[in-house]
């Protein structure tokens, strides 16, 4: 079937796509090469296929997503990507989505900023389905990315993604809470996550940072827009492909979110988990991207008896360990840590809510947490 890829309001390339495999067979037409997705590249007007495929079906709920195979069997699709011509790919944190050729879609009429979305995806997706009706699969659930358990909801007429822990602790949702009140304290630009519930279960609960008008471009999309130097890091790469763009506080950004990682442990900060915004429109890129996704910190995985603060902690994306990534840290001026005073009990007090965290592992926590307080004091002095 034949497609129009849209950024937002504009034509980018016609796409002929395999009803069956929902892979790209051709690119038939090519109208606009600029707005084209960060890090498909292009060769005299020729689009590379294979990396726009990949990109395409990327945009597909991960294959690793908690209990996404019963997912799949209550919706009637065999594999994810099914889902995705099911909402035209359209999502909440960007603004590409296919128009089948013929008809008279408007970015205006059918985007889910602006207009209401079925639920019943993200309903599927925490284990409920809705009854015997047929089920709606207009929802930008279908274009999430990450293995949590998540979905969107319409608050008061805001867009808030609802996400779930993993077991045995389910302490991702409170590790979200706590980076948001660190990055609070500290004035660092952060997406602020809330504690939710669903029946027993924790769910953390944020405002999209994404507007009509912006695109969240991820840390890998940027990374690879340019060849890397064998002589430069991953580090020093990011930096230049961000400094060539003009991305403006991108050194300023890494900075906060290394020592925020540091700070709470943060085993999981993979290329997908940071990057930076653009105007959908323009393309100019607007600043470094709120943090976010900072739940899989603070040992939310592991038994109590090894947690120990001291230890080389496992890190990403730069350095395999906390301890040599905090060295790449420019510059402390803008950390307080006279501002952390108290987190560790204000952190205490939050896990409290928690019903499978008991006292000795709460206990433990904070004290960790206040050790890597005093630790992060320490690497900022000795860098000065
Ligand atoms: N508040 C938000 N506004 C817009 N887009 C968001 C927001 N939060 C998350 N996203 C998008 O959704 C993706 C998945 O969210 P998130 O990283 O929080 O999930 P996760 O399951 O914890 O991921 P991971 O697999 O890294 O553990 C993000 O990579 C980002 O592209
Ligand atoms: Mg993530």
């Amino acid at each position: 079937m034949l497609y129009t890829l849209m950024h937002k309001i504009i034509p980018v390339a016609a796409l002929e796509i395999d009803e069956v495999t929902i892979g790209i067979l051709s690119i038939p037409e090519v109208y606009h090469l600029e707005h084209l997705p960060m890090g498909v590249p292009h060769h005299k007007g020729v689009i590379d296929r294979g990396l726009l495929n990949d990109w395409w079906l990327g945009r597909a709920i991960p294959a690793s997503r908690s209990g996404l195979r019963d997912v799949l069997a209550v919706l009637g699709v065999r594999h994810s990507r099914e889902l995705l011509v099911k909402c035209l790919g359209l999502s909440l944190s960007d603004q590409y989505w296919l128009c089948p050729q013929g008809k008279p879609l408007t970015w205006g009429d059918i985007n889910f900023f602006e207009n209401d979305f079925s639920e019943d995806v993200g309903n599927a997706l925490f284990g409920r389905t809705s009854g015997d009706g047929e089920l709606n699969l207009m929802s930008p659930d279908n274009t999430s990315d990450g293995w949590l358990k998540k979905k969107w909801v319409i608050a008061d007429g805001k867009r808030v993604l609802l996400k779930g822990g993993s077991p045995p602790y389910y302490q991702e949702p409170f590790n979200e809470v706590l980076a948001s009140r660190i990055m609070d304290r500290l004035s660092v630009p952060h997406v602020p996550y809330t504690l939710t519930w669903d029946g027993a279960q924790p769910l953390s609960a944020c405002e999209d940072f994404i507007n009509p008008n912006t695109d969240l471009v991820s840390a890998w999309r940027i990374f690879g827009s340019q060849k890397k130097p064998n002589h430069f890091s991953n580090y020093q790469h990011y930096v230049s492909c961000g400094e060539n763009f003009g991305i403006r506080g991108i050194r300023e950004s890494l900075d906060q979110m290394i020592a925020v990682d540091y700070l709470i442990v943060n085993t999981d900060r993979h290329f997908n988990n940071f990057g930076a915004i653009r105007n959908a429109e323009t393309l100019a890129w607007l600043e470094p991207a709120p943090i976010f996704d900072c739940g899989t910190s603070m040992w939310h995985d592991q038994v109590e008896e090894v947690i120990a603060p001291a230890y080389k902690l496992a890190s990403k994306p730069f350095k395999s360990n906390h301890a040599d990534q905090i060295k790449l840290v420019s510059s402390f001026d803008w950390l307080n840590p006279a501002a952390l005073l108290g987190i560790d009990e204000e952190y205490g007090e939050l896990l409290k809510q928690s019903v499978v965290i008991d006292d000795k592992r709460r206990s433990k926590l904070c004290w960790a947490l206040k050790r890597r307080v005093e630790m992060l004091t320490d690497a900022a002095a000795l860098a000065h």
